[in-house]
């Protein structure tokens, strides 16, 4: 997601441009965000079989919670100067219906695996604000790390044997 070139002033001793370049960050754990919640709920719509009670409703504690992080992340590059692009976030909208509805277990696989690349991006952007000395962004994405990896266990324990 591309962040406006117009930086807003604040003299919160964390310079325009790192707050730039830590929103477009967060901007890109937003559109991740986004794609997450639109598979989850295409699991909990579309899961059938033995399993389907577990799955549909565990999606749905995940939509729910990663519904609430958007408005956290949104809010964040709001603060710390820049806008929430409007044209960016759209795209993203199309990857999650791209989910191999094929079996339950592979729909699982996919949402686990998409865990996993929101949790390695969270971690990544935490040590980028870091470097920026950047603690709430940090703090944010321990949340988000947290909640990616346990959620990441719940799933895995679902569908193994
Ligand atoms: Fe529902």
């Amino acid at each position: 997601m591309a962040v406006t070139k117009m930086i807003e002033p604040r003299d919160v001793d964390l310079p325009a441009q790192d707050r730039g370049a830590i929103a477009a960050k967060v901007g890109g754990v937003l559109a991740k965000t986004y794609e997450l919640l639109l598979a989850s709920q295409l699991v909990h719509w579309n899961v059938k079989g033995e399993l389907f009670l577990p799955v549909h409703q565990l999606t749905e504690q995940h939509y729910n919670e990663l519904f609430a992080t958007l408005d956290v992340l949104a809010e964040r590059m709001r603060a710390l100067g820049t806008e929430v692009p409007s044209d960016g976030a759209t795209k993203s909208f199309s990857v999650s219906a791209k989910l191999d509805g094929s079996s339950m277990v592979n729909m699982v696989e996919q949402l686990i695996a998409m865990h996993e690349d929101a949790a390695k991006g969270a971690r990544e952007v935490a040590g980028f604000a870091d470097d920026a000395d950047d603690p709430v962004t940090s703090d944010m994405m321990m949340d988000s790390l947290k909640f990616h990896e346990k959620a990441i266990w719940m799933l895995r324990a679902i569908v193994t044997k």
